[in-house]
């Protein structure tokens, strides 16, 4: 399930060295279907030429507040206004500050302050300079302002110094800007998942384990956080790197995982156990490593406990509880016995014999069983399987789910936190989308989200590119003005004529041009060295050292003077049109 897709991203870039990671961010953001819109700041474009992101997103990158080359009725606002999350990543010292204290005086920072989606900061600076408590207390004011501050990493900076400062990888962002944009389904509600394997002792050096990777818990957890939830994952060992914005609680034995589950469960509205949990357990652990010897040697094992028969004979009546069951054969059968016999609401059953599905790859092919409906999911990435599976919970808890939206869209005076903020923005989709669905006929195989998907294409407007929007604006005002001139009455002129010019647009077909190469964005970030190495052998500030390009942001400004601005220069220069 594509989360970012046909999503109007601002992306700000800054005067910092890590700039050029901002076009691996970009390249992502535009091959998942993201509209990106890159606002960089003068400064900025020292390090990473402008061109570079109008190749990748096919659209001008706005540098100039006073540009006249414009589409955009008045640029920052009319952006402000479509935008669904803004991102400044690398952030610098300065950007955070002017933010932090509303100063708009170039034109990032002005579409930052005239932005009321969510914002989201990825600092990059120095380490003294993150630490100095100045910027300290302007990070404290972003966040006191809703707006999330992206923790930046630690190591070597290109300065030399070791310390926190670091602008994230690309990947890293991007999985931040997933969770900003991901519906919040699930807010207000308390979600514990278990992952990976246990362990199971021998002797100190060995153990009995299994092959699971932890790969399908950790997707769980990862997006029920990017839908809003508190999450607990509770994990066995593996390899992988803690989701963001989820608790981990690590273990290592079944019965390590049970007392850290039991201890918690009360407290959760939703359980979903996708661990693979041992049945056995050494009846007894040597203190010693065990000798070889000629004789046969054979460990006795005694049952672990049950733990999802646990919650299921002790749930709140409230809860959701969610088991896994790995099979190899009638592998629906077994499941849907499981679900009455452990008196859970879903098993989520996989076949080991599928290709595709799974312990240890990236994809998955499971059945969503509750009592009502088996559901069969084709093969598909884990974080999508997850998705499907947390969407369809939310769906049968959907009146609980609705009340707690409705509470966090209460009015506040408070300031709120870029969360609350996300929540009052998805639950206003979420309800438009409940009243969509029950009209919209959906294929029977379809799964809850994709039901969500078609429905909230539903209710969107006809696909137009905000160029196209724009130029509707300006035609429009364009219109309005001549009239005036030819003496026609102002006011009703000037609408009559934007209803029809929109009308007309309205027809036609979506014809947004295709800039780049979906292969060619690869690599882009790589860019041309110039003038500045001397700056990053005694200075600044992120790890890699990266090449500076020489300013030719104004070549495309000259070059591209559209006619409509032509028409405004001959005609209007001076006159205040909007
Ligand atoms: C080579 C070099 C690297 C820099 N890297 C950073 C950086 O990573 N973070 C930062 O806050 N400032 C950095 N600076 C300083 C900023 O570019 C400077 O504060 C500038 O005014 C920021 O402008 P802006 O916020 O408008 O982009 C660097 C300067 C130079 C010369």
């Amino acid at each position: 399930m594509n989360r970012i897709k046909d999503k109007r991203i601002v992306l700000g870039v800054t005067g910092s060295i890590a700039a050029y990671k901002a076009s691996s961010l970009c390249s992502m953001l535009i091959k998942q279907g993201a509209k990106v819109t890159v606002v960089m700041t003068d400064n900025a474009t020292n390090f990473v030429n402008p061109i570079t992101f109008e190749t990748l997103t096919g659209e001008k990158c706005l540098v100039d507040t006073f540009d006249r080359n414009f589409k955009y009725s008045v640029e920052h606002v009319q952006l402000a206004k479509e935008a669904d999350l803004l991102v400044v990543a690398p952030a610098s010292a300065n950007m955070i500050a002017k933010a932090a204290h509303g100063l708009a005086d170039d034109m990032l920072s002005t579409t930052i302050l005239a932005c009321d989606c969510p914002k989201l900061f990825a600092p990059a600076m120095n380490t003294r300079m993150y630490q100095n408590p100045i910027t300290q207390d302007n990070l404290a004011t972003l966040e006191k302002y809703g707006m999330k501050v992206i923790t930046p990493g630690s190591g070597r900076l290109a300065c030399g110094d070791e310390g926190e400062g670091k602008l994230p990888e690309p990947e890293v962002l991007f999985e931040h800007i997933v969770l900003a944009l991901t519906e919040k389904k699930l807010a207000g509600k308390k979600v514990l998942v278990t992952a990976g394997p246990t362990r199971e002792k021998i002797d100190p050096v060995r153990f009995i384990s299994n092959n699971s990777s932890g790969k399908m818990g950790y997707s769980l957890a990862k997006v029920a956080a990017g839908m809003g939830a508190r999450v607990t994952l509770v994990s066995g060992i593996t390899a992988l790197s803690q989701p963001v914005g989820v608790e981990r609680i690590d273990v290592e034995s079944a019965a390590d995982m049970a007392e850290a589950v039991k201890s918690r469960a009360d407290e959760q509205d939703i359980i979903i156990k996708a661990a693979a949990v041992a049945d056995y357990t050494p009846s007894r652990v040597y203190d010693e490593k065990v000798k070889k010897s000629a004789e046969e040697f054979s460990i006795p094992l005694d049952r672990t406990e049950d733990i999802l028969g646990y919650l299921g004979s002790h749930r709140r009546e409230d809860q959701f509880l969610c088991g896994f069951s790995m099979e190899t054969e009638n592998v629906i059968e077994n499941s849907k016995a499981k679900l009455t016999k452990k008196n859970v609401d879903m098993i989520v059953a996989n076949d080991l014999r599928t290709p595709g599905a799974g312990f240890k790859g990236d994809t998955n092919v499971v059945t969503i069983i509750t009592k009502d409906e088996t559901k069969a999911l084709p093969l598909m990435d884990k974080e999508d399987v997850a998705y499907h599976i947390l969407s369809e919970i939310s769906e049968l808890m959907s009146g609980e789910c609705e009340d707690k939206v409705e509470e966090v869209s209460e009015p506040v005076v408070e300031p709120k936190s870029f969360e609350e903020i996300s929540v009052e923005q998805e639950s206003l989709i979420t309800e438009e989308i409940v009243e969509t669905k029950e009209e919209a006929p959906v294929a029977e195989e379809e799964t809850v989200a994709q039901k969500t998907v078609v429905s909230e294409d539903e209710i969107t407007e006809p696909q137009k590119t905000v160029e196209e929007k724009i130029g509707e604006a300006v035609a429009a005002a364009i219109d309005g003005i001549k009239n005036f001139f030819e003496e026609e009455p102002e006011e009703t002129v000037l609408e009559e004529t934007t209803a029809e010019e929109t009308k007309a647009e309205e027809t036609e077909e979506d014809a947004e041009p295709e800039f780049f190469d979906e292969e060619s964005t690869e690599g882009e970030a790589a860019t041309e060295d110039k003038e500045n190495e001397s700056f990053f052998d005694e200075e600044f500030y992120d790890e890699d050292p990266v090449d500076s390009q020489e300013e030719e942001k104004d070549a495309t400004d000259a070059d591209g003077a559209d006619q409509d601005s032509e028409f405004f220069k001959d005609n209007f220069e001076g006159e205040v049109f909007f």
